[in-house]
């Protein structure tokens, strides 16, 4: 088996402003600066893995106008495999409204546009290619039947499966996510998956746990500026994130899934794929901006020597 990386998942473009603060209901407020960008949770994961030298092929779709165009040639121009990246007529591309406070701290709007159109049958159309895949990305921007759907096939092909359960959406049948090898949820997004609290290590470790008893291989939660922590058979494993000053959070999480893929495909080793998709997040919120600040192979190997020195 290759080591290629399979996204079955969005694509938005990021309409990124930059305020002191959120205006209060009825309020006008000048904010200091404005910022767009290729964004989307898929996307966004591809982008990563491409930089860090993955293999990836992106299945997904854009709108019939003037940003589809630009979004296809942004994944030519980081090498992704784009041949299913399709426009879908008379529809209108993602988009995502994103604030960013002083502290870092986003908020994030989606209108999902042309990811709603990607079906089912728009995975079998690809299955040729994706059978080439040795890990399938998955997140929560496209219809939860194309969700359901691809965790089956892979199933049935023994391809495995990375399912990142965001956006949180409460109607997710959690039995038909159950044969994913890897649940990649925040603490939030565990709590809503689970049903049970997720604030404390210990209480992150009993949900996730509990996913694990229900026949998930493998929980990764990931736990912000305190890194992530690993559930599967055996005791759990915690893996530190690195301290930065966070400038732009936006797209962290996905940062961090991109590199872990991009590393666990050749590595097979979870707890060090963790551990430099950890690094790869935290080098990422140092930088305004979603995709824009995720850095290229050198200029990681650069922070990642910084870090060592
Ligand atoms: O995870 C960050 C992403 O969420 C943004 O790029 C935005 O497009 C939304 O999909
Ligand atoms: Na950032």
């Amino acid at each position: 088996m290759g080591a290629r990386i399979g996204v079955v998942g969005s694509n938005m473009v990021d309409l990124i402003t930059y305020t002191d603060r959120m205006p209060a209901a009825g309020e006008t407020l000048a904010a200091p600066s404005f910022a767009m960008g290729p964004g989307g949770k898929g996307a966004n994961q591809a982008v990563a893995a491409a930089k860090l030298g993955g293999d990836v092929l992106l299945v997904s779709r854009v709108g019939d106008d003037l940003f589809g165009g630009n979004t296809i040639k942004n994944f030519q121009d980081v090498g992704i495999d784009a041949r299913h990246v399709l426009a879908v007529p008379g529809t209108p591309s993602g988009v995502a409204p994103i604030f960013v406070e002083p502290s870092g701290e986003n908020r994030i709007l989606i209108i999902k546009g042309a990811n709603d159109h990607l079906l089912p049958a728009d995975v079998d159309a690809s299955a040729e290619d994706l059978r080439t895949c040795s890990l399938i990305l998955l997140q929560l921007e496209i219809p939860l039947e194309t969700v359901y759907h691809t965790i089956a096939w892979a199933a049935r092909e023994g391809i495995e499966v990375l399912l990142n359960p965001a956006p949180a959406v409460p109607e997710l049948d959690v039995s038909r996510i159950l044969a994913s090898t890897f649940v990649v949820p925040n603490q939030t997004e565990l709590t809503i998956l689970t049903g049970m609290p997720a604030e404390t290590p210990a209480q992150a470790e009993a949900a996730a746990r509990s996913l694990v008893d229900r026949g998930v291989k493998t929980v990764i939660v990931t736990l912000g500026a305190d890194g992530a922590l690993l559930v599967s058979d055996g005791p759990a494993v915690h893996v530190p994130s690195i301290k930065v000053k966070p400038h732009d959070t936006s797209g962290a999480g996905d940062a961090f899934i991109g590199a872990f893929a991009q590393h666990y495909v050749k590595s097979h080793d979870v707890a060090a794929a963790m551990a430099w998709g950890a690094r790869y997040a935290a080098d990422s919120i140092t930088r305004p901006g979603t995709q824009s600040a995720f850095a290229d192979a050198e200029a990681f190997a650069h922070f990642c020597g910084k870090l060592e020195a």
